[in-house]
């Protein structure tokens, strides 16, 4: 039994401090409950509203993508520079050291291979496996345009009415098919459907032109992504250039681990998203990093 309470004298209630209420710093996530806001605050860091994540999810359609043969070899030394990863159940339970305390993100959606109609997806994780294996976020493709574009929407739907009954949020991607074009309306139209229906946070392409005009319309974060390797100084400067434009981050993959030096490569795009280091810096932040790293 706890000793009786006696010290009435003693206690202090600071009656004419109003206590504060906490406002929230991500867009659009203002009226969610506190565990989702808990796990987006894991994802997006509270200094900068900002954040890296690595995706590393490639297998669950195209095998074992170049980079990615052997995580446990290559991916696994990056992953204390990401602020979250993006990957598949597979890997985070066969590869992934659970003492790794990163929030992930985790590919909630599958089924065609790159030999088949890649929009023909379904939902390819229970909840329950999610919550068991302490996710932040649960993701998956959205394929607007898509010739099973319905499916995937309905697929989203789904997983956020998962997600919001256990305080997970999702983050849908806006995958685009071959015969898409890629430009600022098509984005718009996609992000925006994403986070109508539901996602508290939206993955898509940068696009050169008027990719603020995507970010602005779109009432949730959007992180972007990375596409297949380009040279290291457009990767960074498609990362600043999205950033300025209202991303709340960056999500990529092959521009990171298909990096000449990927441990390098993670530590500078971290400068240019949180700390708005601009591409011609962050070139030469990358080059030094990489000589020393050979010493
Ligand atoms: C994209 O549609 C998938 O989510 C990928 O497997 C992955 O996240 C793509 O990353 P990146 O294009 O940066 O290599």
């Amino acid at each position: 039994m706890p000793e009786a309470d006696t010290q009435k004298e003693a206690k202090q209630y600071y009656q004419d401090v109003p206590m504060e209420t906490h406002g929230f710093y991500l867009r659009g996530a203002g009226n969610l409950d506190w565990g989702m806001k808990n796990r987006l605050a894991r994802i997006f860091n509270p200094d900068s509203g900002k954040t890296v994540m690595l995706a590393i999810d490639h297998g669950y359609f195209q095998g074992p993508t170049t980079g990615l043969e052997r995580i446990d070899l290559n991916i696994v030394p990056l992953m204390p520079h990401a602020d979250a990863l993006m990957l598949t159940r597979g890997i985070l339970r066969t590869t992934v050291p659970p003492a790794l305390t990163k929030p992930i993100v985790m590919r909630c959606s599958g089924g065609p291979s790159i030999l088949k109609e890649l929009s023909n997806e379904q939902l390819a994780v229970d909840i329950e496996d999610a919550i068991r294996m302490n996710v932040a976020a649960i993701t998956l493709q959205v394929f607007i345009g898509g010739e099973f574009e319905t499916r995937s929407i309905h697929n989203m739907t789904k997983l956020v009415d998962m997600g919001l009954k256990y305080g997970i949020p999702t983050m849908a991607v806006t995958a685009v098919g071959k015969e898409l074009v890629r430009d600022a309306k098509y984005f718009r139209l996609a992000c925006r459907i994403c986070a109508e229906l539901g996602a508290q946070f939206v993955k898509t392409y940068y696009v050169p032109e008027d990719f603020d005009t995507v970010t602005a319309s779109c009432p949730v974060p959007i992180v972007m992504a990375g596409g297949k390797k380009i040279p290291e100084l457009d990767a960074l400067t498609m990362a600043y250039n999205a950033i300025q434009q209202g991303a709340a981050g960056v999500d990529m993959g092959r521009n990171i681990f298909q990096a000449d030096a990927p441990e390098a490569m993670i530590q500078t795009v971290r400068n240019v998203v949180h700390e708005n280091m601009k591409p011609a810096d962050a070139l030469d932040y990358y080059n030094t990093m990489k000589r020393e790293m050979k010493k």
